[in-house]
């Protein structure tokens, strides 16, 4: 799992959760506790770690990474439908994570794919991380809610808010860029969001990628 996980992120020791800790959690915080793995005849190739959330009706996704031999083949997906048939079988309505809303990739798959909602925007959250992970750029992250029995439904007219299509690019190749990308989707989320707005949708296109945000019809 740690050559998955460095393999996703790069290799940065500081960055890896240890061998230790995984042991801790998959023993000791069973059942919600949950180390996944997924692999291609012996060679793990795909991880998530899973924790307990504040209540017992939900659960922390904390992490998921597949590395990049083996990228958009599913096994997020994959990893991700048996961490939520594990917990539905527990009676867990709820799982969360975070994610950086500028990541094309991370929107497809959690908020198209899985039907995530993403319900509030985190500025800053980690604050300035000294990794070359994050680059210069500030640690925004969605704060995301995946419903496994009933998904909340919205209603209204959407907005929408673009994104990059690769974010990574852009942070190698000309960090000023992508520090305008943070700080023009951080003013346009956090406006539309403090008006009572998620993000229910992403779409990606010839036209480009773009979230859609609408208002729900019930409170969450
Ligand atoms: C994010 C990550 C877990 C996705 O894993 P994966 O196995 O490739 O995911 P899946 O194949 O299930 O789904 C990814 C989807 O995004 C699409 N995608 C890939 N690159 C994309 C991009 N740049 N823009 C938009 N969509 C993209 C894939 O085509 C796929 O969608 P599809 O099935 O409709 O074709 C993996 O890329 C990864 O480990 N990244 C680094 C670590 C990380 O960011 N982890 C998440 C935060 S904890």
């Amino acid at each position: 799992m740690l050559d998955v996980q460095q393999g996703a992120w790069g290799k940065n020791d500081l960055e890896t959760v240890p061998v230790h800790l995984l042991r801790a959690i998959a023993d000791e915080l069973d059942p919600v506790g949950l180390v996944l793995g997924y692999y291609d005849g012996d060679r793990p190739v795909g991880y998530l770690l899973g924790l307990p959330g504040p209540d017992w009706r939900s659960a922390l996704m904390h992490q998921v990474a597949v590395v990049p031999s083996h990228a958009s083949k599913g096994i997020a997906h994959e990893l991700m439908s048996e961490m939520a048939w594990t917990y539905r079988e527990m009676g867990i309505e709820r799982i969360f994570w975070t994610y950086d809303p500028l990541e094309a990739a991370n929107a497809n798959l959690y908020i198209r794919k899985i039907g995530g909602i993403a319900e509030r925007y985190l500025v800053d959250y980690y604050g300035k991380i000294d990794s070359t992970l994050y680059g210069d750029l500030a640690t925004d992250r969605f704060y995301v809610s995946w419903y496994l029995t009933v998904r909340p439904e919205s209603e209204g007219a959407p907005e929408r808010v673009q994104i990059p299509e690769d974010i990574s690019g852009i942070k190698a190749e000309d960090p000023k860029a992508a520090k305008v990308w943070r700080e023009r989707t951080r003013k346009k989320f956090t406006e539309l969001m403090s008006d009572g707005y998620v993000v229910t949708g992403f779409d990606r296109s010839h036209m480009g990628c773009e979230y859609v945000l609408t208002k729900l019809k019930d409170e969450l």
